[in-house]
């Protein structure tokens, strides 16, 4: 029987310890504040920003959400960066990705204080995690080493096969996992669009992450017997729903579920785990603000 991972369940146990820091907090005067930006008409985008505001909302952290049209010059958004840089109220920063293509992203990430980049995507965060020395673990990998705690996944000499070398995804998750931590200590291959015999090395994965954004990339055939998989697509396809639309992930999920021991479903599987490790990280930068 293929065990399918339950990440609502999962994300409920952690933001149940989160919202016990923020009670923690709150004894000592503190009450964590995340500002959320969005430059961007992109339905999915206001949604995934709304899901992070209503979960704020549930665990007594403050959300201050901004937005901006995406007509306006990148010099609009990085002033909105720097006053929030300086409101002591506001202890992290996210601004939703992707920004309009007239905005430089790599400028927005490095305008951001380091100390409140709850994404840890800043080049000094990004470092800091490369050398083993993590202050924001970004959210979506993090969030994938808890779902596989949580289900007792060895990750200690396993071959970890990560498909995507995004900033947010595929290059931190390999990160993460050719460290000595637990969550931690594979044998790591990161694949991408110009991976030759993808197939082979995919099927040789004992955790396979695929983070491509390509709809239902990955099929049965790609997937070796036991192995536990992780889908971190969110993809909307066309399709006869009161939306028109319905969402797939990376994984062709009902032939890769005939060779896995476990499989993430999307939606429900990595998604509430990033928001969830979002919370964690801000309740973690109000804490290090305020200590
Ligand atoms: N767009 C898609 N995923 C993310 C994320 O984790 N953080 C931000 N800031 N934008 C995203």
């Amino acid at each position: 029987m293929t065990t399918i991972i339950d990440g609502n369940e999962v994300a409920d146990g952690i933001q149940d310890g989160i919202a016990s820091c923020v009670e923690t907090l709150a004894d000592e005067g503190v009450t964590p504040g995340l500002a959320t930006v969005l430059m961007s008409d992109d339905d999915a985008s206001e949604t995934y920003v709304s899901m992070k505001q209503r979960t704020c909302e549930e665990l007594g952290i403050e959300s201050y959400h901004h937005e901006i049209a995406p007509d306006e010059p990148a010099s609009t958004l990085f002033d909105r960066i720097d006053a929030l840089n300086d409101d002591p109220a506001v202890h992290g920063i996210l601004v939703q990705m992707p920004v309009p293509d007239h905005v430089e992203k790599r400028a927005v990430l490095e305008r951001i204080d380091p100390a409140k980049d709850v994404d840890g995507f800043h080049p000094e965060n990004v470092g800091r995690l490369v050398a083993g020395n993590a202050r924001y673990k970004p959210c979506t990998p993090h969030g994938i080493q808890k779902l596989l705690a949580a289900y007792d996944v060895e990750t200690e000499g396993a071959d970890a096969v990560v498909v995507g070398r995004s900033d947010i995804v595929g290059k931190p998750m390999a990160n993460l996992f050719i460290q000595r931590d637990a969550g931690g200590n594979a044998t790591t291959t990161v694949c991408h669009s110009r991976t030759k015999n993808l197939a082979e090395k995919t099927r040789n994965a004992d955790v396979l992450v695929a983070a491509t954004g390509v709809p239902e990339m990955i099929d049965g055939e790609m997937v070796g017997e036991g192995a536990t998989v992780i889908d971190v697509g969110v993809n909307r396809v066309e399709a006869d729903t009161e939306k028109g639309y319905e969402l797939v992930g990376d994984v062709e999920f009902e032939s890769a579920k005939e060779k896995a021991s476990a499989i993430t479903p999307v939606p429900g599987g990595v998604g509430p785990l990033t928001i969830a490790m979002l919370m964690y990280n801000t309740v973690k930068a109000a804490s290090l603000q305020s200590g």
